[in-house]
């Protein structure tokens, strides 16, 4: 039993000492980030649809992470970061880094908006979604490679 402990306890630590060394790269970093994106616009359109009851904590943070994390966001796209950890960033990114940038900006500055106003109910939080969701497909359509 403290045998088999031990060894869990080795193969754990090597496990995750791999993912940490991966989990720094910054095309790991930018696909975790839209991943949280991801499940807050999922939170988003589950209170949207009716899936979810309305929860004013939920869409204050799912919010507060769109805004966080679009901000950071092309901060993590450097020269050498372009190929590898299956990133799906279209090459387009490096040659209109400025226009990168502003769409990303543009779903930081949407979410801080609809935070000011908070959505207060559930049709609330889908008019929220008519203003978020267009950036992502916007931004997705020209510098996200489809595969
Ligand atoms: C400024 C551009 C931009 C905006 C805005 C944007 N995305 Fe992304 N998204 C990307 C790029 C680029 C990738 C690919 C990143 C990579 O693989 O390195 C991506 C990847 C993703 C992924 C896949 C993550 C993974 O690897 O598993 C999800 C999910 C996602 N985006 C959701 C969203 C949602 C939801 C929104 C809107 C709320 C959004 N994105 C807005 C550029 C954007």
């Amino acid at each position: 039993m403290k045998l088999k402990t031990a060894l869990f306890a080795i193969a754990f630590t090597g496990l995750a000492m791999g993912a940490v060394t991966a989990a720094d790269e910054p095309q790991m970093v930018r696909q975790e980030m839209m991943k949280k994106v991801g499940g807050a616009m999922g939170a988003l359109a589950g209170i949207a649809k009716g899936e979810k009851p309305y929860d004013a904590a939920v869409v204050t943070a799912s919010l507060t992470t769109m805004s966080e994390t679009a901000k950071a966001f092309p901060d993590q796209f450097p020269a050498g970061s372009e190929t590898g950890m299956d990133t799906e960033a279209s090459p387009k990114i490096w040659e209109n880094m400025e226009d990168f940038k502003a769409k990303a900006l543009k779903l930081g500055a949407d979410a801080d908006a609809v935070l000011a106003a908070m959505p207060a109910d559930q049709a609330a939080v889908g008019a929220a979604l008519g203003t978020i969701g267009p950036n992502c497909g916007g931004c997705h359509e020209v510098y996200r490679l489809k595969k």
